[in-house]
């Protein structure tokens, strides 16, 4: 089992990370939380292959556990299921000690973590992510939020957990789509931070998409390790925490302009990151060496098209309304080298309009 530390003073936590660790949980989330009530939160896809264990685990580290199981995907991230949470909570008589355990993908984790930060003004939280996205992004880090009909993440809290349990084995049940779009997170990181991971990832391809648990332990270890550093420095996102953002500015366009209904999250974020190797490289702040070997990394994975229908206009509108624009102007990260990004705030609208004039009109990964 692989350890990271996410170093956040009196608030610091341990993420575990391993193949078939199910019979280590009541020993390690006993050492963390003093057993008492618990609540744990799942969905209808995740409980049915992995409620059991995780109940098991509970009781036996001495926690009474009352689960509830919400519908799977993006529509639970609003109020009312947050509020049905709330019920549950009430029901099982949780007080400021006990502990909400989140078992599932993205979705699950934000909700679940969203409960626990605002229930009784904060209990004791736990993550089981259950997607390889949630594994090396969402659960680690403390954002949670629900979404607003106006907008994706609107409400929401940083709220850290007291530990991540990321249990490698749940991967095997997950789909193809949905672990390539992970795999576009774990990418992030190594155009981020990371040369070596990206080197790792291209030299063991292969084996990473046939999910071999040892390469799995050591991918999903080091993103985890990357990204509790960046988010030791800047917990609440005041500076160096945007660069985890490559590729979500367009990204997130692109997922807003289809009403997110076309991309997995992963997939936008993959487009959005071709995107800006080809701002990076129009701006000349990237050798197209290095932009050809992000590009092929990225073709790996896949691009997905965007619906015949979509319009530039539309994603450049959705742009505008983005939630992390500053002074009326869109935040781009970009590459300056394979394993480093900068943050830019000054690009000109037309070559913005030219990239994704590129990706609607079918201009590949390697374009
Ligand atoms: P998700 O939670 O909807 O999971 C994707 C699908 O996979 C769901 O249908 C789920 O039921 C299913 N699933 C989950 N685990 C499975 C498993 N082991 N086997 C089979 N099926 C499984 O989506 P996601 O991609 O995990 O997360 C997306 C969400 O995460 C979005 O709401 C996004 O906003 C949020 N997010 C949050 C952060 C953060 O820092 N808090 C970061 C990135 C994304
Ligand atoms: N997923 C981006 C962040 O956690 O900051």
């Amino acid at each position: 089992m692989r350890l990271v530390e996410v170093a956040l003073g009196e608030r610091s936590y341990p993420i575990y990370i391993g193949q078939n660790i199910w019979h280590e949980i009541p020993r390690h989330f006993a050492e963390r939380v003093k057993p008492g009530k618990s609540l744990l939160v799942s969905d209808e896809t995740v409980f049915p292959l992995y409620g059991s264990r995780m109940v098991e685990g509970l009781q036996k580290a001495g926690f009474a556990v009352s689960s509830v199981v919400v519908p799977a995907g993006e529509g639970s991230k609003t109020l009312a299921r947050a509020d049905q949470l709330y019920s549950a909570a009430i029901a099982a008589g949780l007080e400021r000690r006990d502990l909400i355990v989140a078992l599932g993908g993205g979705v699950v984790g934000d909700l679940a973590g969203f409960v626990a930060a605002t229930y009784l003004r904060g209990v004791t939280f736990a993550q089981v992510p259950t997607t390889l996205l949630a594994q090396v992004d969402s659960s680690v880090g403390g954002k949670t939020a629900v979404n607003h009909s106006l907008g994706k993440n609107l409400i929401g809290a940083f709220y850290q957990p007291k530990l991540v349990w990321v249990e490698l084995e749940t991967l095997s049940s997950l789909s193809q789509r949905e672990y390539l779009a992970g795999a576009a997170e774990v990418i992030k990181y190594g155009v981020i931070l990371s040369e070596a991971l990206l080197n790792l990832l291209t030299a063991r391809w292969q084996d990473f998409l046939a999910r071999e648990p040892e390469l799995l332990t050591a991918v999903v270890g080091d993103c985890c390790e990357l990204k509790a550093a960046v988010v030791a420095a800047d917990e609440r996102e005041a500076g160096l925490r945007a660069i985890l953002n490559f590729g979500h500015t367009l990204g997130h366009a692109l997922e807003a302009a289809t009403a997110y209904g076309h991309y997995l999250h992963g997939e936008a974020v993959l487009a959005g990151m071709v995107m800006a190797v080809k701002l990076a490289l129009g701006k000349g702040i990237l050798q197209r060496e290095a932009a050809a070997t992000l590009l092929e990394m990225f073709g790996r994975v896949g691009l997905v098209s965007p619906p015949a229908t979509l319009l530039a206009v539309d994603v450049l509108a959705a742009l505008k309304h983005d939630k992390k624009r500053e002074e009326g102007r869109s935040v781009f990260i970009l590459p300056e080298a394979v394993g480093r990004v900068g943050v830019f705030a000054d690009l000109d609208a037309e070559a913005v309009q030219q990239v994704l004039g590129c990706y609607l009109s079918g201009g590949s990964a390697r374009g």
